[in-house]
């Protein structure tokens, strides 16, 4: 898979390089290009935003960097560009994992009160474009929230997770929340490990398993339970 990011703060993404991204990365299963927007400006001050038509608090970016930033980054129509947005569809493990199918993502991460629309606009004669939502709160800008979508998509990108049965029993991907984990030793502080996980009954191991992901559930996410 190829990942393209635009952005006016590329260091951001130097941790790309470490973790199981970098090794995906060193291993040649994901390409992954950082582009800073101030170099598609023209003038000495490399500017990127303006104020608002209509007028309003806060600055616009100005569409014509990103034009010609897409003009480089966009291969052909089997690109997905993505905009992180509060106004997005919401960005959940189902479209994590539809994006993990795709070759080439691109990442525009606005800045301020965000992209001129018309940018979007244009971008979507010629790619397949979405805005997505982290959640129902504010951030300053696309980046960290583009960090925590390559970061669930690229963990289920085939290769990237060494072990890819432990993508299956995690929360979200059966609708549930994930059941409690434990490890050795046995007592810990006086908190026993349940004693069923020691009891070798794979049966009775599944059964507590689902039955603590639905008390969990019910508990923590009832809205994941409604039809
Ligand atoms: N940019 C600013 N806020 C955001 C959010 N909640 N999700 C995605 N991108 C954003």
């Amino acid at each position: 898979m190829r990942i393209d990011i635009i952005s006016i703060f590329p260091e951001f993404f130097g941790v790309l390089d470490i973790s199981l991204l970098g090794k995906a990365r060193e291993r040649g299963i994901i390409d992954l290009g950082v582009h800073n927007l101030r170099d598609f400006t023209h003038d000495r001050h490399r500017t990127v935003d303006d104020t608002p038509y209509g007028g309003g608090a806060g600055m616009v970016m100005k569409p014509e960097p990103w034009g010609e930033a897409f003009d480089q980054v966009l291969q052909d129509e089997s690109s997905v560009v993505i905009f992180p947005s509060p106004a997005g569809e919401r960005f959940t493990q189902a479209t994590a994992r539809e994006l993990a199918l795709e070759p080439h993502l691109v990442f525009g991460c606005g800045r301020y009160e965000g992209i001129d629309q018309r940018v979007i606009a244009h971008t979507a004669t010629r790619a397949r474009v979405r805005e997505v939502s982290l959640g129902d709160y504010v951030l300053n800008g696309g980046e960290v929230a583009v960090m925590a979508m390559i970061e669930a998509i690229g963990r289920l990108v085939p290769g990237v997770v060494g072990n890819p049965e432990s993508l299956t029993e995690e929360s979200h991907e059966d609708g549930l929340l994930e059941y409690p984990s434990y490890t050795k030793p046995a007592v810990w502080r006086d908190l026993e490990v349940p004693p069923v996980l020691l009891s070798g009954n794979h049966g009775a191991i599944a059964a507590w398993r689902h039955e603590q992901q639905l008390e969990r559930t019910r508990r923590v996410r009832p809205d994941l339970l409604q039809p």
